[in-house]
């Protein structure tokens, strides 16, 4: 044969043929002298492949040679396709490989740092082994993140990944159905996007400079130099100092910016237009990657409106409020409120994922547009996936002179950004936009505990390799 045949496709219907697999060797058992069991892998879907020595076919050596391979190696397979009478246990393909050729095509090292079949493991395959006192190795984050290619290999960060990829494409052409313009912003630049302290500052050929917390200023450049609409996909830096589960140095970044005509409503249309048509697309087109990502991580599907909720800052703290939480009612929501105000909102509307709008102003960027009837509050909001934030967006401030004050108010140096506020002085359209965190939307809609299951290789305050 010289077709090559997915380990993910093979299924009775190929009964009887001969196939060709390349994979890995995932696990290896010997029965005896005469037969040897191979576990193929390949993209997280695995088939039991069986060597019997048969003359004329299978040689002793050859099952010699199957039973001595290192785990992870990789190796072609070809074979007879066949159906056993009874389920096949540790491995996603019901049917068994009558092995009639063996070629080992690149071998790992003997001893493997993470074992992929350990680290595949439920908590709660974990917790049934240890009961019934055997001993399951619990592979832990940070051994996972040290030796990451081995960690990919999971069916679950298989699933993980493909799932993100899809993100960033339902983004991509959704946004360019809509007539968005797909931009790439500089990421050396000369002052801090976002003001505060989280920026990695570096030396640009003896010039003070920085990494872009964000698109922020260039997007809406954008917006100055007449593209309308406009979205990126790309790296964010923030040299935060927190150790949390949800906050990293280096995230992906899905930004959009638009001219509105009279309100920002019309971004929060956007936000809501898109996630809709993105969950729904993930939950018709990624069903096995989901499917994969819940046999490690249970989680229930994530509950969405067909018109997302808006709830305005103010509605949102009289829910608090009516709960027993008094919260700043010109302050920022703290991570136990918001996931507070989550639950309250599941409680009352049905949805995990919702919209809040209206924050103070004190809490905003300095480029955030104050409301037209009550200064104090702000035309911005924040979008969350159960009760943690996944977005954030406003209208911006289009008139030089109030930005320059609101930029000087808010502590930045504003000649640091000198050309971002001189291009509002040629004439710019009202506008707004949002910031979607790629991560932390994969983490939240498959109910996930942290921020580093979501990023390839994640970059944290103490993590910069691999
Ligand atoms: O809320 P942030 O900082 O907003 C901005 O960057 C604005 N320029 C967006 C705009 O257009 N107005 O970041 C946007 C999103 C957050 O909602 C969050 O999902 C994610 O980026 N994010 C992080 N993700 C991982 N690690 C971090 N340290 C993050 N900081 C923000």
């Amino acid at each position: 044969v010289s077709d090559w045949t997915k380990v993910g496709l093979l299924n009775e219907s190929l009964k009887d043929q001969l196939v060709l697999l390349r994979g890995r060797a995932q696990a290896i058992r010997a029965v005896g002298k005469k037969m040897a069991f191979l576990v193929v892998r390949e993209s997280g879907f695995t088939v039991q492949c069986l060597a019997q020595v048969q003359p004329d076919v299978v040689s002793p050596q050859m099952v010699k040679y199957a039973t001595a391979l290192s785990r992870e190696s990789i190796v072609d397979v070809e074979g007879v396709v066949s159906v056993p009478s009874a389920p096949i246990k540790g491995a996603t393909q019901q049917v068994e490989i009558l092995v009639k050729k063996l070629y080992s095509v690149n071998k790992a090292v003997p001893t493997l740092p993470i074992i992929v079949e350990d680290a595949a493991r439920s908590e709660i395959e974990i917790e049934k082994a240890h009961q019934a006192g055997e001993q399951l190795v619990r592979v832990n984050q940070d051994t996972r993140l040290n030796f990451r290619v081995l960690d990919l290999r999971t069916p679950a960060n298989q699933g993980i990944f493909r799932i993100q990829s899809q993100i960033g494409n339902i983004f991509r052409q959704f946004l360019l159905s809509e007539d968005f313009v797909e931009i790439h912003t500089p990421k050396l630049i000369a002052g801090s996007s976002e003001g505060g302290s989280a920026v990695f500052r570096l030396d640009y050929k003896g010039q003070p400079a920085c990494l872009a917390q964000s698109p922020q200023l260039h997007k809406q450049m954008s917006i100055c130099g007449d593209f309308g609409r406009v979205f990126e996909i790309g790296p964010v830096f923030r040299a935060e100092d927190s150790y949390t589960h949800r906050h990293l140095c280096e995230f992906t970044g899905l930004d959009v910016e638009m001219e509105i005509k009279s309100h920002y409503s019309e971004v929060m249309d956007i936000v809501d237009r898109l996630f809709v048509a993105m969950f729904d697309s993930l939950n018709k087109n990624c069903q096995k990657e989901l499917e994969a990502v819940g046999r490690q991580y249970p989680f229930e599907p994530l509950k969405y409106l067909r018109q997302t909720l808006r709830l305005t800052f103010e509605e949102g703290i009289q829910m608090l409020k009516d709960a027993g939480i008094v919260v700043d009612p010109l302050g920022d929501l703290n991570t136990e409120s918001e996931r507070k105000l989550g639950q309250l909102v599941l409680e009352k509307y049905s949805t995990e994922f919702y919209i809040l709008h209206r924050y103070p102003l004190a809490v905003r960027p300095f480029y955030t547009m104050p409301c037209y009837d009550n200064p104090a509050y702000s035309n911005s909001f924040d979008v969350f996936i159960r009760g943690e934030e996944i977005i954030s967006g406003a209208q911006r401030v289009h008139v030089p002179e109030f930005l320059e004050k609101r930029a000087e108010a808010c502590g930045i140096d504003v000649k640091t950004i000198s050309t971002y506020i001189d291009s509002f002085r040629y004439g710019a359209p009202p506008h707004g936009g949002f910031g979607v965190g790629l991560e932390r939307v994969v983490m939240l809609f498959c109910g996930l505990n942290n921020i580093r299951k979501t990023s390839l290789y994640p970059r944290d305050p103490l993590r910069i390799a691999p």
